[in-house]
């Protein structure tokens, strides 16, 4: 019966499907999309090169995670502290998601996607949000994956700015600080009404959250792999989640 259910969810390309149980896919994962540079050098090619291909495995990722039947797919795609990157790099990586909707955005509404995205949109460049805006208004009402890129996105900065709503709040005599609990901050995070992610999974070999979802992520299973993202596949990724439904979570309980 398993079987039978997964050969609908799961393309046979990867032997590490087989291995995976239906009942246990992580609703939430959240991906640190780390080591397009490194890619890119080790090929002697210029880091943009790097950044290019690994759209390819977003794409590669993004339809793996709906066949497995996960529910969010959260994408660090640029930090808030990327902006220390020379200009031309960040002006390559603001082209991206243009260039990635343009060419995937009808075969994930023919897949029925949700795009969003979380981060900071003032700072971007017009043509990076509008190419999102569309992406978000044109799959709206889609109801399968939810596919989240975190652009311009980080972690102290959106939880400085809950205090500060919430203090605003307290201040207007809306709400008084003894009903402040952990749903007031959770609420005020741009994953509001988003289920915490399950399964954190960090390319490249580095071993750090890098300002990424630091109150969401405070019982999510880690997994940490050295493939640079571009080369990060399918079956990589089943090979996580079969380590994840090998991990008993506690959450501080027996
Ligand atoms: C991840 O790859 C993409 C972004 C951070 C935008 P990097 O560009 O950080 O690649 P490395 O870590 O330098 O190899
Ligand atoms: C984290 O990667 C940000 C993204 C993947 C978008 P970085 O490459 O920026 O992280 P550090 O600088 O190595 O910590
Ligand atoms: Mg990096």
């Amino acid at each position: 019966m398993i079987d039978r259910l997964w050969s609908k969810f799961v393309k046979p390309s990867s032997d590490k499907a087989s291995t995976l149980t239906v009942e246990n896919v992580p609703q939430h994962v959240a991906i640190i999309m780390d080591g397009n540079g490194r890619w890119a050098k080790s090929r002697g090619l210029p880091r943009i090169a790097g950044h290019h291909t690994g759209m390819k495995a977003v794409k590669q990722i993004t339809m793996a995670a709906d066949r497995l039947g996960v529910k969010y797919l959260t994408l660090y795609a640029f930090s808030t502290e990327n902006w220390k990157r020379p200009k031309a790099e960040v002006d390559f990586l603001m082209k991206l998601p243009q260039e990635f909707l343009a060419i995937e955005l009808e075969e994930l509404i023919a897949n029925n996607v949700q795009v969003r995205m979380m981060g900071y949109r003032e700072a971007l460049p017009g043509h990076t949000v509008e190419a999102l805006e569309e992406a978000m208004l044109r799959t709206a009402n889609n109801t399968g994956l939810i596919l989240n890129f975190a652009l311009n996105y980080g972690s102290r900065k959106e939880m400085t700015d809950a205090v500060k709503l919430i203090a605003e709040a307290v201040r207007d005599g809306k709400l008084s600080p003894d009903q402040i609990d952990e749903s007031t901050m959770s609420e005020h995070l741009f994953t509001s009404g988003i289920p915490d992610p399950d399964l954190l999974i960090r390319t490249s070999g580095e071993l750090r959250l890098s300002n990424f979802m630091l109150w969401q992520l405070a019982y999510s299973e880690m997994w940490f792999t050295d493939v640079y993202w571009p080369d990060f596949s399918e079956s990589h990724f089943h090979e996580a989640i079969a380590e994840y439904q090998r991990r008993a979570r506690r959450y501080g309980g027996l």
